[in-house]
């Protein structure tokens, strides 16, 4: 399969200069039906839940209670047929032309907005949540499997935040249950909102601030996350991420439970 997205110069100098990139369309109306079916599947079979894979990411994960926010690591070991497609080989193709030819697939997620009650995703940095003792150089590429409006929690951006550090966050809600981190302070007043087709995609650096709303319409909002980066390499000096050394989060312990059981 060949790319058919080829970002041009112009694109490519917005994203590292303004730390994000929206694009219409890098999946197909065929393909994004069965992706829809597979993600659908996925969440409703609860795939991941036992192994701390899939959870809710805004609240505190209890059995028996309702996910607002509802996430799954790695999507693709539970519904194998995302692992390949149109819109994977143009995510590699635009990671080539943004982080250099060395780029590579890294993991992938599902952020799922129930209709109605998906609760907002709060403001922060994707580097927040990873080791701290490596630096990065990739992208989140955010794929929204129906139309992402204002109403239903497209993604938002602060331009130009990728040029600093990492800034301190904390759990939603400061309750080390929740796996879900936002930051501390951060000035959102020039924040610029995404809204996109169907199978279309937005792009932010590991350290741009973004933010999605609730989901306020009567469809859910179904989101695939693709990383893409170059090898991580370790710091010369090192950082303390303390928000979260300080979880305890339900999902980290039945991940360690079904380790144990190997
Ligand atoms: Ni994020």
């Amino acid at each position: 399969m060949e790319p058919t997205v080829h970002l041009t110069q112009e694109q490519i100098d917005f994203y590292h200069r303004e730390g994000y990139l929206a694009l219409p369309s890098i999946s197909t109306s065929e393909e994004l039906e069965w992706m829809r079916n597979a993600y659908d599947r996925i969440f409703a079979e609860k795939a991941g839940r036992d192994e701390g894979n899939q959870f809710d990411l805004a609240g505190t994960d209890d059995e028996n209670k309702t996910a607002t926010l509802p996430q799954i690591l790695n999507p693709s070991k539970y519904a194998p047929e995302l692992k390949e497609g149109l819109f994977r080989v143009n995510g590699l193709h635009i990671a080539k032309q943004l982080l250099g030819s060395y780029a590579f697939a890294m993991g992938d997620h599902a952020i799922y907005k129930p209709a109605k009650y998906g609760a907002e995703t709060p403001w922060h940095q994707d580097e927040a949540y990873w080791n701290p003792m490596m630096t990065y150089n990739s992208f989140s590429l955010w794929l929204p499997l129906q139309e992402a409006s204002l109403e239903n929690g497209c993604m938002w951006f602060v331009p130009r935040s990728h040029n600093g550090e990492v800034k301190p966050h904390h759990c939603i809600n400061n309750d080390p249950r929740i796996h879900g981190l936002e930051i501390d302070e951060a000035d959102t007043s020039m924040a610029v909102a995404c809204p996109i087709p169907a199978g279309g995609c937005t792009i932010h650096t590991n350290r741009t601030l973004h933010y999605a709303g609730a989901n306020r319409s009567e469809v859910p909002r179904r989101a695939i996350i693709l990383g893409f980066g170059t090898h991580a390499v370790s710091r010369q000096e090192p950082r303390v991420f303390y928000w979260n050394d300080a979880k305890q989060t339900p999902r980290e312990e039945r991940a360690k439970a079904a380790a144990t059981q190997g």
